[in-house]
């Protein structure tokens, strides 16, 4: 037997076994990733599985991903295909698959628990269906709410979606990647691909070297460092002038190298083409392969010029073997660890229709929908109380639509081209399924009209709504987007509320019936009037199949919510970028002092890391333990946070440093801890935090990693609003 073949000698030396009888072709072969779609293998590509030796497809689950794998087996040596999928908030392609809240929902519960049982539960569903590879978790930063894919994001913050990245990631992998329950993460859009211009998806985005040393590269590094990720995707954009597939500072230099990354890279969606096509930084094709191989890239995603390319490219000499070498090795390595090439090249077929949304895998959809649940203001309307005979009227949209509460990479998206009334409609819970179902055992009675559409359609049952909120008590309106708003290529220039959401609301409002919102969106839109208006509004962002029944939950009392928000919600479009770790120094002459435009006020609608609950909480006793420490010391802290209402409940605590004075400017603060603390009502805890030393470091005017010493403020409390903080400092 080719000892290759031999289960049980070491990888490393299967790998040089293996790879001293591949032709060079099969080793481009390695390097390529082509669509498949619905299924079916894209017609032309299905001979190329033996002509090019196709080492990866994408987009296609179950059968059709079996029959491929068996077609490799035939070939001539074997070698298995890896399958990649966008399993981005539960195994969505797949019409059984269970559906968690999006990205930037979930994030919204600061729990890397939750976040790593969803990756569990989809790397079960995703390999169950022979697919070995999930392009999750989205490491983008969500600073600009115009940009169409903020939804796929863990929102604003580096740290923090360094954090929840890295709980997704062990997730996906598990202990062991041969294991029948883990896949591969791919950490991704390799980088800054979210600070694209404007919000434009893919457009060039202005990030310098330092930029990004200092933000947007501490969450990746982490989620190569700490959770070990296998792959990384490169994204669309260019930074700097130079688009991040060519970037061979970033991905050889940082990532191989400094970071000592043994994974492999792939790129996004045909981005080698794209050098040559649309950044017009290759002069054809061919030199856009050699741009996409030196610069770092081991699998070319959807690039069929790629093969013919590479291999003309290696025989005249202009890109080296070696290079090529490099690259098979990584992606070889990853099929040997995950057991491809012995037991666990198949799946047994009823494995699929087993694992697929279990009704264990709903439960734990349906805890992440709870957690991400984050109520944003509440005069005491909520949670309703006394509810028999009374009369809630819900309308909008959104209020019962299953596509709008999905989102994005869910069937019905674009992405998967489902129709809305065809997919999942059994397995969701809308608001207006959940208050239906509920009505009977709080004896309140329930009414749902559309009233308005979030689309610009003219849809229009305003004075229906004006009619019936006479005999209501309660008026629930549901706003938000849908769909056809957000997505890749779905960028935003108003974040207004589109169709007639704003005439529904006012005439809600105008009834003078308590005025409830619940947000349903892909993204933080424009609505200070909601927030001046409603008694409570709830947000929830996407919150999946079963968020229905956690919203229903929340107004009804048998819920505390207990997230908070990890994006700023701006006044307009014309606010952004506004984030709470903002830089100082803004020459804007307003008399009150605020570096604000002159008609806006200085902070967003809503800020980062706001969230309250039926429980109030208040902290105490902040505690410098270290208050003054030395080079490489951690530096600790403790603060005591009591429950003082009478309600049992979940307080997300923050921490957030600030270099006082350094040699560059750097962000007015930077959150670098949180707990999330149960407290029953009257209860106390203290909490204690530890900062790592390197997380006071600033990237200086050489791009080095430096702490620099002086002075360090520190705050701690529910939210990034420095006035609700608890604020000491210590030195270094
Ligand atoms: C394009 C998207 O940008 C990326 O996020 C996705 O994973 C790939 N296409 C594959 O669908």
């Amino acid at each position: 037997m080719n000892l290759y073949k031999n289960a049980n000698a070491p990888i490393a030396d299967r790998i040089d076994d293996l790879m001293s009888r591949m032709t060079l072709e099969e080793k481009i072969g390695q390097m390529i990733q082509l669509p498949a779609k619905e299924g079916i293998v894209e017609e032309n590509y299905i001979d190329r599985i033996y002509d090019w030796h196709i080492g990866s497809f994408l987009h296609c689950t179950g059968k059709a991903a079996e029959e491929i794998q068996r077609m490799a087996e035939k070939s001539r040596l074997g070698i298995p295909v890896i399958f990649g999928i966008d399993a981005i908030h539960g195994h969505c392609f797949e019409d059984k698959g269970t559906v968690f809240p999006s990205q930037l929902s979930l994030s919204c519960s600061w729990d890397r628990q939750i976040v790593k049982e969803m990756a569990r539960v989809t790397a079960k569903e995703v390999r169950a269906c022979g697919i070995h590879w999930t392009f999750s978790p989205v490491l983008c930063i969500g600073r600009d709410a115009r940009w169409g894919r903020v939804d796929e994001t863990f929102g604003e913050d580096p740290w923090l979606i360094g954090e929840l990245a890295c709980a997704a990631i062990e997730g996906y992998q598990g202990d062991s990647l041969d294991s029948e329950d883990s896949i591969l993460a791919c950490a991704k859009h390799f980088a800054g691909y979210g600070e694209a211009t404007g919000g434009r998806d893919s457009f060039e985005a202005d990030v310098s070297k330092r930029k990004m040393l200092s933000i947007f590269l501490p969450p990746f590094e982490k989620a190569v460092k700490k959770a070990k990720v296998a792959s990384l995707m490169t994204g669309y954009q260019s930074n700097n002038g130079l688009p991040a597939t060519s970037d061979s500072w970033l991905l050889r230099e940082i990532t191989k190298k400094q970071w000592g990354f043994k994974g492999f890279i792939v790129t996004d969606w045909d981005n080698v083409g794209s050098l040559y096509k649309k950044q017009k930084v290759a002069r054809d094709l061919k030199d856009a392969a050699r741009q996409g191989i030196v610069g770092g890239n081991d699998m070319m995603m959807s690039t069929d010029s790629f093969f013919e390319n590479a291999l003309q490219l290696v025989q005249e000499g202009t890109v080296s073997e070696d290079l090529i070498e490099d690259s098979v090795r990584r992606v070889l390595k990853i099929k040997f660890e995950m057991g491809l090439f012995d037991d666990k090249r198949h799946i047994p077929t009823d494995r699929q229709s087993e694992v697929l949304g279990r009704p264990e895998h709903w439960d734990v959809a349906l805890d992440a929908s709870r957690e991400s649940m984050t109520l944003l203001t509440n005069n005491g309307v909520l949670p309703l109380q006394d509810m028999k005979n009374k009369k809630i009227l819900l309308t909008g949209s959104n209020g019962d639509d299953v596509i709008a509460q999905l989102g994005d990479w869910s069937f019905g998206s674009m992405q998967a081209g489902h129709a809305n009334e065809t997919y999942h409609r059994e397995d969701t819970v809308t608001l207006r399924d959940g208050l239906k179902k509920t009505s009977e055992k709080y004896g309140f009675d329930f009414e749902y009209i559309k009233g308005a559409d979030v689309l610009d359609n003219g849809f229009d049952e305003t004075d229906l709504v004006k009619k019936r909120a006479k005999n209501s008590d309660y008026i629930i309106v549901c706003v938000g987007d849908t769909i056809a708003q957000h997505g890749e290529g779905h960028d935003r220039s108003d974040l207004s509320l589109t169709g007639k959401q704003q005439k529904l609301l006012e005439v809600a409002k105008a009834s003078g019936k308590k005025l409830i919102v619940v947000y349903i969106a892909s993204k933080p839109l424009a609505i200070s009037w909601v927030k001046e208006n409603a008694d409570a509004i709830i947000c929830c962002f996407n919150p999946g199949a079963k968020g229905g029944t956690a919203i229903t939950e929340v107004l009804l009392g048998e819920l505390n919510p207990s997230g908070k928000l990890t994006i700023s919600f701006p006044y307009s479009a014309g606010q952004i970028p506004v984030f709470y770790n903002k830089y100082t120094g803004w020459h804007s002459d307003n008399e009150d002092g605020k570096e604000r435009y002159i008609d806006l006020p200085e902070e967003p609608v809503f800020s980062f890391g706001e969230g309250i609950s039926y429980s109030r909480f208040s902290y105490s006793d902040l505690k410098v333990l270290t208050s003054s420490i030395k080079k490489g010391e951690n530096p600790q802290f403790e603060v005591t946070i009591t429950n003082i209402s009478d309600v049992d409940g979940t307080e997300i605590a923050q921490l957030y440093i600030n270099d006082v004075v350094s040699t560059m400017t750097t962000p007015c603060m930077n959150l670098k801890g949180f707990h999330r603390v149960d407290l029953k009502a009257g209860m106390s805890k203290t909490v204690q935090f530890t900062v790592d030393w390197d997380e006071l470091a600033i990237i200086d005017a050489d791009l080095k990693k430096i702490v620099e010493r002086g002075e360090f403020e520190v705050w701690v409390g529910p939210s990034s609003i420095r006035e609700k903080c608890l604020k000491s400092s210590f030195w270094y």
